[in-house]
């Protein structure tokens, strides 16, 4: 049962979650959602939230919502003291280079990432010796310290601009295996990939892919450019989260599939409720770990705030700029 004051006051919330969440789970959330909604106002908090949170989050307590550029570009526009970012740990590292002067908390310290893990600061200098002079383009989904050692980052959304802005005939791209090899099929730019791969992304394989086609006919299918290049060779389309997003508002396609994280169709399914979504998703576990109830702990206690050593901090967040500039 929800007290009658929360239950009024969250109504309007569940209005718009109604499609995905049932009405018998809805108290389960509504008490930590007004408690958010109250928490972000005495602590004068902001909260991102990446495509890939659940509805309630998305949905309900969310303040700024988006894939990993328009996180990383909305952090810096952000006037609140606190960033809360739910989402996972490097997302929450950018915020922190893009805002030093403000708290960014990060509801669980465990929300990692594959990509993130697959390489450390060491192996950066590695690359760089075996290639010398060849510059260093690094996915955002990496810890604060390989960013430090690159001279530039990039997301899914701009990995293409970013490597032919550089003007150069070679680019190391890191970490991810298959990102690199996506966007080495578009750009004349040679890319000397790592071998990093995103475990929700490598799961989709080109056999899954005609399977939900004969399943349902006319499907219009969108990749994630982490997936293998096989499976982007035979979508209808590949873009990052925002861009699958966009291609769903511009072309309404009647049955379409997103081969992502599965909270992403289902924040997109309800702003488009004529479009049928069919939903062949993989979960990432990290992403879910974050949830309305460490949220709520993190506001309240002020937990886990980010700190990054200021000799990492000043080269990462020259690479992050030197991306966003372009
Ligand atoms: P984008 O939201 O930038 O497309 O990234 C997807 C992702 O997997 C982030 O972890
Ligand atoms: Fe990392 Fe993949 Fe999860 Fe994104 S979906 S956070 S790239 S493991």
């Amino acid at each position: 049962m929800i007290a009658a004051d929360i239950q009024a006051r969250t109504a309007p919330l569940y209005e718009r979650v109604r499609r995905v969440i049932p009405p018998v789970e809805w108290p389960a959330f509504a008490e930590d959602i007004d408690a958010i909604l109250t928490l972000k106002r005495e602590r004068r908090a902001v909260i991102l939230a990446h495509n890939y949170q659940t509805p309630e989050i998305f949905h309900c307590v969310a303040d700024i919502v988006g894939d990993s550029l328009a996180l990383a570009r909305q952090a810096m526009a952000v006037e609140a003291e606190v960033i809360v970012l739910a989402g996972v740990h490097f997302m929450a590292e950018t915020a922190k280079l893009l805002n030093p002067e403000k708290t960014v908390l990060i509801p669980d310290t465990a929300a990692g990432c594959s990509l993130a893990a697959s390489i450390t600061a060491a192996d950066v200098r590695a690359l760089r010796r075996r290639h010398p002079g060849v510059p260093v383009m690094t996915y955002v989904n990496t810890s604060a310290a390989v960013k430090a050692e690159s001279d530039i980052c990039c997301t899914s959304g701009n990995a293409r601009k970013v490597v032919e802005s550089l003007g150069v005939p070679r680019v190391i791209m890191l970490p991810d295996e298959y990102l690199a090899r996506n966007v080495a099929a578009e750009t004349q730019v040679e890319i000397i990939p790592w071998t990093g791969r995103c475990e929700v992304h490598e799961r989709f394989s080109p056999g899954d892919l005609r399977q939900l086609r004969a399943d349902h006919p006319g499907v219009v299918v969108l990749a994630h450019p982490e997936c293998p290049p096989e499976v982007v060779a035979e979508a209808d389309y590949a873009g990052s989260t925002a861009d699958m997003s966009a291609y769903v508002a511009r072309h309404a396609p009647p049955r379409v599939a997103l081969l992502t994280e599965c909270s992403m169709s289902d924040n997109v399914a309800m702003q488009h409720p004529a479009l049928e979504f069919i939903r062949p998703c993989n979960l990432c576990p990290h992403m879910k770990r974050i949830t309305l109830g460490n949220i709520r702990t993190a506001l309240e206690r002020m937990r886990h705030a980010v700190e990054i050593d200021p000799a990492i901090a000043a080269p990462a967040r020259r690479a992050v700029e030197r991306m966003l500039a372009v």
